[in-house]
């Protein structure tokens, strides 16, 4: 492994560009490998198995890319795969979720609200994220259907995006929630139309800076840290069309994307590379994760 190789990262599509954007600002010398999985997102109503296939593919083949560290942009796909991620790739596996302790030692009215998609919030993590550190504020999960696809289709504050944000914050705005938690990557696009519906008064809380500087320590750890003369530089991928993905992207980076197809292996749904496969036949961790259902 050496400090010149990439490092990876990677969400159900366009939403872990939030992430993607923070790490470039703290790591400007590194070179930068996104894969979008557009084509298979949403991941919020997927059935676990699939995003746990879908996140080795597509680790598999940043890895075949030179990957030093991979970072998995989605709080979704943290949620089903970091753990069967972290058992069959010997690299850093650096993954998100949502701020509720931040949220809870920041909070002065005592509510906080939490918007994420069906899975995260219906996993054991994020119950034991709660578990952890949700006792100490009044913590009100909304689960938000349809809003990452608002996201995904560039729509950022049409009357979809607005509709949906106005049912799912209203009942938090009642409640008297002061903070907010965005536990879906895609969500940070949508905080000028959170904040404009919430108020100029609610805290929203979006842990990318956390990944990126946690990203940046397992780097410095590992002596993998780029080195300051080079030049950084990024290449993107996707599993779906690239238009419209391209021009979505485009939009949420606010400068021109030279999208890239993911290659055929790695892009269909059941797309686990053979030597993935071998790995967890014979791993009791993996199939205990429902890897293979
Ligand atoms: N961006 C993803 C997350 O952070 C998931 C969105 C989706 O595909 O449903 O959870």
């Amino acid at each position: 492994m050496s400090s010149d190789q990439p490092v990876g990262v990677f969400d159900s599509g366009v939403g872990g560009l939030s992430v993607f954007q923070r790490i470039r600002a703290n790591l400007p010398y590194e070179r930068l490998l996104y894969v979008a999985d557009s084509g298979h997102a949403p991941y919020g109503n997927k059935p676990a198995g699939f995003i746990v296939q879908r996140s080795l593919a597509i680790t598999e083949f940043l890895l075949e890319q030179g990957a030093k560290a991979v970072v998995a942009a989605c709080n979704t796909a943290t949620a089903a795969a970091i753990v069967p991620l972290r058992a069959h790739f010997d690299i850093p596996i650096i993954g998100i979720e949502p701020a509720v302790k931040p949220a809870v030692a920041m909070t002065r009215s005592g509510v906080v609200g939490i918007l994420a998609t069906g899975n995260t919030v219906r996993s054991d993590k994020f119950a034991h994220l709660l578990d952890q550190h949700g006792h100490r504020a009044r913590v009100l999960v909304q689960p938000c259907p349809g809003l990452a696809d608002c996201v995904e289709q560039g729509d950022l504050n049409g009357s979809r995006p607005r509709a949906l944000l106005e049912r799912y914050l209203m009942p938090l705005l009642s409640a008297g929630a002061d903070t907010l938690v965005l536990g879906c990557t895609h969500y940070p696009f949508l905080t000028p139309l959170i904040q404009e519906l919430m108020g100029p008064e609610v805290a929203i809380l979006d842990p990318s800076p956390a990944v990126a500087r946690h990203l940046r320590h397992r780097l410095a750890v590992g002596g993998l840290l780029a080195d300051h003369n080079a030049n950084g530089g990024e290449r993107y991928f996707t599993s779906g069309e690239l238009e419209p993905t391209a021009g979505v992207m485009a939009r949420l980076l606010t400068e021109s994307v030279n999208l890239e197809v993911l290659p055929e292996r790695f892009r269909s749904a059941e797309a686990l590379p053979a030597s993935s496969l071998s790995r967890l036949q014979n791993d009791p961790v993996a199939t205990s994760q429902s890897i293979l259902a």
